[in-house]
């Protein structure tokens, strides 16, 4: 499942962590894919089935909750694949970051949720203000910080709200679950440095499981 080592033993798709609480979250979130076309209306009926997932105990194995020191993210940050479509629709997966670490700023390109599972995060949310005309460049401003522990956790709608850095403030490692409508880690996305104004293609991968040559 999350074996750093032998990442290619393993299922690339489908339930790499086969656990009922998850298998009940990504139910939840198909049923609602069906009956529910407004983005903003799905994640807010999503709300107590992820809250439930956040509040269980003993799903998440010990090493889907561990450092990669290998990290594309860099600061040994962890991200663990526990189910992934395999047309690119839906994935959850665990972030690990260590104390005192931070993640790039990024953009996630999909809708869905993110919480707290263990520890305390900072997030900070950026909102871009010019017309991306220029290639490479990017202005930013910052729209908000929010301090957030375990059970606590946040909606993402694209493009408001969608480029953000967390930052571990407790003394052990954050992670955070994360359900998105993409195959998150695998599409290409967006690193952006606010303070230099560039932003430049980004691809973070699975600690357990490999992205495809090029999507
Ligand atoms: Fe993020």
């Amino acid at each position: 499942m999350c074996d750093l080592d032998h990442p290619h033993d393993h299922p690339a798709f489908g339930f790499l962590v086969d656990a009922p609480e998850i298998r009940a979250l990504v139910d939840e979130t198909r049923r609602l894919m069906k009956t529910i076309s407004s983005d903003a209306e799905r994640v807010d009926a999503l709300r107590p089935a992820f809250a439930r997932l956040l509040a269980a105990d003993g799903w998440l194995p010990n090493d889907c909750a561990q450092a990669d020191d290998k990290s594309r993210m860099g600061g040994g940050i962890g991200q663990y694949a526990l189910y992934r479509a395999e047309d690119g629709s839906l994935c959850v997966f665990s972030l690990v970051v260590p104390a005192g670490a931070a993640t790039p700023v990024h953009d996630h390109l999909a809708w869905g949720l993110v919480g707290i599972y263990r520890g305390t995060q900072d997030e900070t949310v950026y909102r871009r203000v010019d017309d991306g005309a220029e290639p490479g460049r990017a202005t930013l401003e910052v729209a908000k910080r929010q301090t957030l522990g375990p059970g606590e956790f946040y909606t993402l709608l694209p493009p408001t709200d969608d480029i953000h850095y967390v930052k571990t403030i407790s003394d052990t490692p954050s992670i955070s679950i994360h359900l998105l409508a993409n195959d998150t880690a695998c599409v290409w996305r967006h690193r952006f440095e606010p303070a230099k104004g560039t932003v430049t293609p980004f691809r973070s991968g699975y600690a357990n499981a490999p992205c495809p040559p090029d999507v």
